[in-house]
């Protein structure tokens, strides 16, 4: 199967030498494109700025701002079976990007902010043509944020996630809510064993859909 993954943050300048950022470090979606890869899929990574290797035998797209991660999710989606979203897109950008460095002053400083584009909810469902794998990071409500993520989103299925557990770090618990209604959880593991175990679900779910397809 071919594997589409986002991972890590994006990177959303102010001026030339500041960004809005998040906390991600792409651990997560790196370690689901190393279990895909070594579950004999080919993957497609496309990447935020993180501190990590890319994984042996993955095709790179490095990006820094979601409007370049929107671009290069749109450019390869038509050829995946699988799109896994697990990157932090900043949800806001600033309104202006100053051309030279903002300088200090006593001064209060208001930054006007604008939402990104949705890169997820943008995916015009093509009638299960790939499946749509969301993630939910939360600190509160995660049950009920998820699924209604899910919904406005259009996904397949939703991996949910404690913000608190997850980021930065390199163990995660998480619970996948389908559309069908099922749930699962899988127990606090090291994020490469979450990923092994989240890449045999999509995997599943994958081929479930195609011989449903085919009958
Ligand atoms: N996502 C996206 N495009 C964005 C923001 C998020 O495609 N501009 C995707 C993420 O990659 C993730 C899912 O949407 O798979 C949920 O992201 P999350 O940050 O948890 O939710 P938001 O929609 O940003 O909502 P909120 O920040 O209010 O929880």
């Amino acid at each position: 199967m071919r594997f589409l993954i986002t991972a890590g943050p994006t990177r959303e300048p102010i001026d030339p030498v500041r960004y809005l950022s998040n906390r991600s470090s792409g651990k997560m979606g790196y370690a689901i494109a190393e279990a895909a890869i070594a579950a004999g899929h080919d993957v497609i990574l496309i990447s935020g700025p993180v501190n990590l290797n890319p994984p042996k035998r993955a095709r790179m797209v490095p990006v820094v701002t979601s409007d370049a991660m929107f671009d290069a999710v749109h450019e390869k989606v038509r050829n995946c079976d699988v799109l896994v979203m697990a990157a932090a897109v900043a949800d806001y950008k600033p309104a202006h990007v100053s051309k030279i460095k903002i300088k200090k002053s006593d001064a209060n400083l208001s930054l006007d902010l604008i939402p990104t584009r949705d890169i997820l909810a943008s995916l015009a469902k093509e009638d299960g043509k790939y499946l749509v794998i969301g993630f939910a990071a939360e600190t509160e409500n995660v049950e009920a944020n998820a699924l209604k993520k899910l919904r406005a989103k259009n996904c397949d299925l939703i991996v949910a996630n404690e913000a608190g557990i997850a980021m930065e770090s390199d163990e995660n618990e998480v619970t996948i809510f389908f559309g069908n209604g099922k749930k699962k959880k899988i127990s606090r593991a090291s994020k490469q064993i979450v990923a092994r175990q989240l890449v045999k679900i999509f995997q599943n779910v994958c081929e479930k859909r195609l011989t449903k397809k085919i009958r």
